[in-house]
């Protein structure tokens, strides 16, 4: 059931809302430090985080590696199952590894798992199946509550994976000692209001609408972040890639000058997601840099963003302002827009992209 929408994805996509706040309730406290579902990890009794998942999901766990760093000051790792599983990684008692995956059946991501049993100190999951391989396996198993993912492109899954990894961090941050009660309710508060924000940022489809239907001329897309935006534009690429089938890659934009600053040309769009953040006028000047090149900017900002930093772009999308370390939860939306509406622009198979398979059940 699509509920009146054209496709599962585009449904999903609108479902944010709705299942962030859920999964948010669950697992942030409220003013008087009630949670619905304790997440029951002692984080003081580690020294570092492996992570481990494939394609969007790895992505996810790249992001939160940013405020798990930054905010828990907990050394995070983060692998993809394929290569993690056969590297014969060493891990003790004081390392907890984390599993995320949607269906919870991916065959690399389990096969990791396997190993690690009787070598780390927690095996956590992240899965949205709770009925799944990986969520049995685990020592402990924390569900998305994202509701079922139809669409092959993770989008729902993805963003609430975020949040559920988000409230993680300020637990891990507030048992360490990283953070103060007062700094751990602001960011709380922060985090509490992205639901609101992803409504907000739903409602600028119309511009993300117009900028898909000049991106879907191209061949070529690069996507560009810092930050927990970085991960954010890998995930850009990919979704716009699976779906599309444009060809994109994601950069960190510090990487630009040195390799793939030699690519650009008016051929090839450059995407860059840039909240007005402590990072903008680096940004800035990256995009700069591939302006004085002839290359066309497609600028992800808000308004500060857009009238500070915006001269000269060939397509702008405005935002609304994002506070803080979980803005990379709310600019998923355009991304995931983006490719969406690139998509039907050249008339893929949005929900059933050729070659892809919705759960990855063979290596
Ligand atoms: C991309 C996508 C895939 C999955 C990956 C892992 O949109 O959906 O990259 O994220 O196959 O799948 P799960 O999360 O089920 O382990």
């Amino acid at each position: 059931d699509k509920a009146g929408h054209r496709h599962y994805m585009s449904k999903e996509i609108a479902e944010q809302p709705g299942v962030l706040a859920n999964a948010l309730k669950y697992y942030t406290a409220d003013r008087e430090g009630r949670h619905l579902i304790e997440a029951g990890v002692d984080f003081t009794a580690y020294d570092r985080i492996v992570m481990v998942a494939c394609g969007t999901a790895s992505l996810a766990c790249f992001v939160s590696k940013y405020w798990f760093e930054q905010i828990a000051r907990i050394p995070v790792e983060i692998d993809i199952a394929s290569e993690f599983r056969y590297r014969e990684p060493p891990l003790n008692t004081r390392t907890l590894v984390l599993f995320v995956s949607q269906s919870g059946e991916t065959a690399d991501t389990l096969a990791a798992l396997r190993y690690c049993t009787g070598k780390a100190g927690l095996i956590l999951s992240i899965v949205n199946a709770m009925e799944s391989s990986i969520a049995r396996e685990s020592d402990l198993a924390l569900p998305i509550l994202a509701g079922p993912e139809i669409g092959v492109a993770s989008t729902k899954a993805f963003t609430c994976q975020l949040a559920v990894l988000a409230a993680l961090a300020l637990q891990a941050a507030r048992q360490r000692g990283a953070v103060d009660a007062a700094a751990a309710q602001a960011l709380t508060d922060q985090l509490q209001q992205v639901p609101g924000q992803v409504t907000q940022a739903l409602a600028i489809a119309p511009q993300v609408r117009a900028v898909s239907a000049r991106l879907a001329r191209y061949d070529d897309v690069l996507f560009l972040g810092r930050g927990a935006l970085y991960p954010l534009a890998l995930e850009g690429a990919l979704k716009l890639k699976e779906i599309s089938y444009i060809h994109a890659e994601g950069y960190a934009s510090g990487e630009l000058k040195h390799g793939p600053i030699a690519l650009i040309d008016e051929e090839m769009p450059v995407v860059v997601l840039a909240p007005h953040d402590a990072m903008f006028d680096k940004t800035v000047s990256n995009m700069q840099e591939v302006m004085a090149r002839g290359g066309k900017i497609v600028m992800i900002s808000d308004a500060r963003g857009a009238a500070r930093g915006g001269a000269g772009v060939w397509q702008q999308i405005e935002m609304p302002a994002v506070d803080g370390p979980f803005a990379a939860i709310v600019y998923a939306v355009p991304v995931q827009q983006l490719a969406y509406h690139t998509a039907l622009e050249r008339g893929t198979d949005v929900d059933q992209p050729r070659n892809l398979a919705k759960s990855v059940t063979v290596e």
